[in-house]
């Protein structure tokens, strides 16, 4: 068996220990010196066998034993399993460094608790740290410049305006050509720079930084007239859907880090990151940023246009990572869901149920 060092560590130093975070397993833990000193050696896979030779002071039943240890914690892979898998997988395409790792696959499983809880932990928290202003104002009359005021708010404006949220959604069908107008002026391509010299650069009705187009759409239809219920990739070069998965998609909820309110959604949109298409232009991490911008974007166009037909969409940051990955059939390093938009038919009354 051979075993070698995670390649997804990061050390903090708190208080006084060395603090070791595996950012890919989720995995922390402190490490003794004799620990320390195996992870140090062990960065090129490295047969059990051969062991003694490498750490000649240290018994061979203690090495063994935190060799147990350090593979329980993520610290050590073992050659052939999932975490070395993941462990390749990462070390092979992700080109932005350790830091934009550790913070993207440290924060994409998020710990989300139900509303309810979220209020309540709020309202203790407001008792003690008041909530920092969320507006800023001018407020010197001698200086500030009154803007012009807009009275009209003929359209695009008007559906500006209109966009809310609205989690109170009925048990009601959307229609295949408004779930076709979201996709269509957020994600399809409609044009192209050419480029002899590397490729051809999709445009779209949203920017994209350098042109790469980072994002996929995947949707999870439930109740869309004129569809089957299934999975589906949008391919945004010929505007259609292609079946990822038949049947039913699973109830909104158990996608949606449990937001009860998804459930008589008619559809989820899903928009998924393929950070190797930025990578491969820009080896800065600063593309990670990038390419989390534009994922508001083309929410925002699917949004207005779902507004503009009556409908809703529903942004939505909170979801199950695996889960959605699973029923998506998306995953690896460079691949990741960012943002979900779920679709319903709006009650009357917007302000009921937003947070
Ligand atoms: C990036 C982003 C993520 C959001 N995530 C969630 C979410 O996980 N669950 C939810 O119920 N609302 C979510 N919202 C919706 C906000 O709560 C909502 O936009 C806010 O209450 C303001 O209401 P409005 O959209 O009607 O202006 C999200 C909004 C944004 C922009």
């Amino acid at each position: 068996m051979r075993v070698k060092r995670s390649s997804a560590i990061v050390v903090l130093l708190e208080n006084d220990e060395f603090v070791f975070h595996n950012f890919l397993g989720q995995q922390t833990f402190t490490a003794n010196p004799t620990a320390l000193e195996i992870l140090r050696r062990l960065h090129v896979w490295t047969d059990l066998e051969n062991l003694g030779e490498y750490f000649p002071g240290y018994s061979r039943e203690s090495i063994e034993r935190s060799i147990d240890q350090l593979v329980e914690l993520g610290a050590l892979v073992v050659e052939g399993t999932d975490a070395a898998v993941l462990d390749e997988d990462y070390t092979r395409t992700w080109a932005w460094g350790p830091i934009s790792a550790a913070y993207h696959f440290g924060t994409r499983d998020g710990a989300f608790i139900s509303a309810e809880e979220g209020m309540e932990l709020l309202r203790q928290q407001a008792k003690f740290i008041p909530s920092p202003p969320l507006y800023q104002l001018n407020s010197n009359p001698a200086t500030d410049v009154p803007l012009p005021l807009r009275e009209d708010y003929s359209e695009p404006f008007l559906t500006m305006a209109k966009r809310r949220t609205n989690r109170v959604m009925l048990d009601a069908p959307i229609t295949v050509e408004h779930l076709a107008d979201c996709l269509l002026f957020s994600m399809a391509i409609t044009a192209f720079i050419e480029d002899p010299e590397t490729v051809d650069l999709p445009l779209k009705m949203t920017p994209s930084g350098g042109g790469r187009n980072p994002y996929e759409a995947y949707v999870c239809v439930r109740n869309v007239t004129g569809l089957a219920p299934g999975t589906y990739h949008y391919s945004a070069l010929e505007r259609t859907l292609g079946v990822v998965g038949e049947g039913r998609p699973p109830p909104f909820p158990s996608l949606l880090a449990g937001q009860q309110w998804s459930s008589p959604a008619a559809a989820v949109v899903f928009l998924v990151a393929n950070f190797d298409r930025v990578m491969w232009k820009y080896q800065d991490p600063h593309g990670y940023r990038v390419v989390m911008m534009e994922a508001g974007h083309i929410a925002q166009n699917i949004m207005l246009v779902a507004t503009r037909h009556g409908i809703v969409a529903n942004p939505s940051g909170a979801f199950s990572r695996i889960a959605v990955e699973e029923t998506l059939g998306v995953g690896g390093a460079t691949q990741s869901a960012v943002y979900a938009l779920v679709l319903g038919v709006p009650t009357e009354d917007p302000a009921e149920g937003v947070a």
